[in-house]
């Protein structure tokens, strides 16, 4: 029965090497090691033996058994090597076809103007402060010498959300200005980009939802001098260093004095052409000091403290900045427009 059991042990051992795979291997493991197995049948005759040698080749087949069951893992591992190998070889990329090219945006030319401005701002020290489109009137009206019964409080100029107006889109970024003084002390220097809306036909040059930055400086002894330095040094970055500005006196409710301020036309150079039209200057901003009044209601002493402030329409500075001749295109998002920016 030794005899056996040692061919059986040889006939599994060549039949295991060989298996080439994973099906066959479990056979095998049926085939020899099962209920109804080779081993298992052998071991069944065990009855007829002495018992003197019935432990031994109780032993021999239970050896065997183990050397079997440590075979087949050993075999089954390297099957399954091979099986992965095998599967990684089938899948390689082939990274030599082309990819699927992505459809890629690009920054709106509007956003372009807005990004140059804010790095000169910030680059002279100045925040980015954000304040919401729909605002309180308080904000944007009486708190900036604008009271009950003022003509830009007007219902044909203004959207305003309830019948007591408490609520408007805001009809400018000024109204910023309010929410920085109330919760900041100076010194207080920060410019406010963002939409402003006001009730304008749509034409080439006015739209009733439009884009401003508004700026505001605030610390002891800001003069008149701080104004036109920083906003010479804005026109200087914007347009180079050689281009004019003009200080136009002017009215704005919430600053004293106030001014508008031009620029000689950077493409005539004061000639005189369509651009400018005729005129040789070009109207940048609104600007001016903030008006004392506005300091108190806001919480600041006008004694101890002084400012200005100025708002830039952004959508006429990137009409300039790219030459483009109707503000409708910048809205209309007609890609053959915004591709070319
Ligand atoms: N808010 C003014 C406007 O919309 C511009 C301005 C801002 C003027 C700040 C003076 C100071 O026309």
């Amino acid at each position: 029965m030794k005899e056996q059991l040692i061919a059986l042990e040889q006939e599994a051992l060549a039949a295991i090497a060989e298996a080439c795979d994973l099906q066959s291997l479990e056979d095998l493991r049926v085939r020899f090691l099962g209920k109804k197995g080779a081993v298992t049948a052998i071991l069944k005759q065990m009855g007829g033996l002495s018992p003197e040698e019935r432990p031994k080749i109780g032993q021999f087949a239970n050896a065997l058994s183990e050397k079997l069951t440590a075979a087949l893992g050993v075999r089954r591992t390297a099957l399954e090597a091979e099986a992965l190998d095998k599967q990684l070889a089938e899948e390689k990329l082939d990274i030599t076809i082309p990819g699927k090219r992505e459809a890629v945006g690009k920054q709106h030319v509007m956003k372009k103007t807005l990004d140059e401005a804010l790095d000169i701002f910030i680059g002279m020290g100045f925040s980015v402060a954000e304040g919401p489109e729909v605002e309180l009137s308080a904000n944007v009206f009486d708190k900036l010498g604008t009271p009950e019964g003022h003509p830009s409080r007007d219902w044909g100029d203004t959207f305003y959300f309830d019948r007591e107006s408490q609520y408007v889109l805001r009809t400018h970024t000024s109204a910023v200005q309010v929410r920085v003084m109330e919760n900041q002390k100076p010194p207080i220097r920060v410019v406010s980009p963002g939409r402003v809306y006001r009730k304008d036909e749509v034409d080439a040059t006015h739209s009733p939802m439009f884009h401003q930055i508004e700026g505001l400086v605030v610390d002891k002894g800001i003069t008149m001098a701080d104004l036109k330095g920083t906003l010479n040094a804005l026109v200087g970055q914007l347009y180079g260093q050689e281009t004019k500005t003009r200080f136009r006196p002017h009215h704005f409710p919430f600053t004293e004095p106030s001014c508008e301020v031009d620029c000689r036309c950077f493409k005539c150079r004061g000639k005189g052409c369509p651009m400018c039209k005729g005129e040789g200057w070009i109207e940048l901003l609104g600007s001016g000091m903030v008006h004392p009044n506005v300091l108190r209601v806001c919480g600041i002493d006008p004694d101890v403290y002084s400012g200005f402030a100025f708002g830039i329409g952004l959508d006429r500075m990137t009409m300039m900045r790219y030459n483009i001749s109707d503000l409708r295109l910048i809205f209309e998002n007609d890609l053959r427009f915004l591709r070319q920016f």
